[in-house]
């Protein structure tokens, strides 16, 4: 049988690890050829970021699903970088179907007025401008391939709620609601479909870290993952604290096969309830 998006290109941000990697698999073993871009070098005032070695990574996995796979360093803010890897990941596997906006840096920023502007600065760059960035180095391969196409911007939660000290995250993610449905309206004549997915906490580096714990447990002098638990879970209606990256990932896969071929503009909450409560 074949798969659900059995010889479709999907080109996909931040793919070095979390969330971008597992769609990458996913997508793979449904039949899709990946170009994969991620940083792969920290950034200032965020967490480590993916490595080149897990990028590495990330094309042997694909390709032991024999699926073929592009890679380039690149930083969604650098749209020439951007630009350069996916017309050599389309130059290579003759096509481009697929768009998944997955890279994103998460910080605790302090209270808005007091935030520093380049926390600010760096995130709504990396989180909105960077998501902008990597749809417009794509849109023209899928209207130039005539055969439609459908983009997934990961959004989060926290793109239809607020969440203390986080107004630069919160910002770039209901901007990213914004931009979908922008994108939804000016792509629907050429049958490219636009949607979202709002992820709650995901068992990836960005929620599984010392920082968020300690943020999280300030009555703590080391806070362990069992010492969050409790209060992940209070978020959820369903009984878990967070997700796993395939959740997401076959959420997206929903999004991007024809399954979905008339579904656009639409925000997919991935979230165990959470924007019930
Ligand atoms: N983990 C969560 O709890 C959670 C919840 C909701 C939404 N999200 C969103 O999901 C997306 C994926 O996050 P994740 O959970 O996989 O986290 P992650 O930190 O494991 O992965 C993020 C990836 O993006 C890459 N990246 C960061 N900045 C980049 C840049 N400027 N250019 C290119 N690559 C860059 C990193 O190197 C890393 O590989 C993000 O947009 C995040 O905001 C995450």
């Amino acid at each position: 049988m074949p798969g659900r998006v059995e010889g479709k290109v999907a080109f996909i941000t931040g793919a070095g690890r979390g969330q971008g990697r597992s769609h990458a698999l996913r997508l793979a073993q449904e039949g899709a050829d990946i170009i994969a871009i991620d940083i792969c070098h920290d950034v200032e005032g965020a967490l480590p970021m993916a490595t080149a070695e897990d990028l590495a990574e990330t094309a042997k996995m694909v390709e032991a699903l024999d699926r073929r796979i592009v890679i380039h360093q690149a930083d969604v803010r650098d749209l020439d970088a951007l630009k350069a890897a996916v017309d050599d990941g389309v130059a290579q596997l003759g096509r481009l179907d697929i768009v998944l906006a997955s890279a994103g840096v998460a910080s605790m920023g302090g209270r808005a007025d007091k935030m520093k502007v380049d926390h600010w600065t760096h995130t709504i760059d990396i989180n909105l401008t960077g998501v902008w960035n990597s749809t417009r180095v794509a849109i023209p391969h899928l209207i130039a391939g005539g055969r439609g196409g459908a983009i997934v911007l990961t959004s989060s939660v926290g793109g239809e709620r607020a969440m203390p000290y986080m107004s630069h995250y919160i910002s770039a993610k209901h901007g990213v609601i914004g931009l979908m449905r922008s994108l939804a309206v000016e792509l629907g004549s050429h049958n490219i479909r636009v949607n979202s997915v709002l992820p709650t906490n995901v068992n990836t580096p960005m929620f599984m870290n010392e920082g968020l714990f300690k943020a999280w447990r300030p009555d703590l002098e080391q806070p362990t993952v069992d010492d969050i638990k409790p209060i992940a879970q209070m978020m959820h209606v369903l009984p878990i604290g967070w997700i796993e990256p395939e959740d997401v990932s076959n959420a997206i896969l929903f999004l991007v096969s024809d399954e979905s071929r008339y579904i656009t503009g639409i925000e997919l909450p991935v979230d165990a309830g959470t924007l019930l409560k």
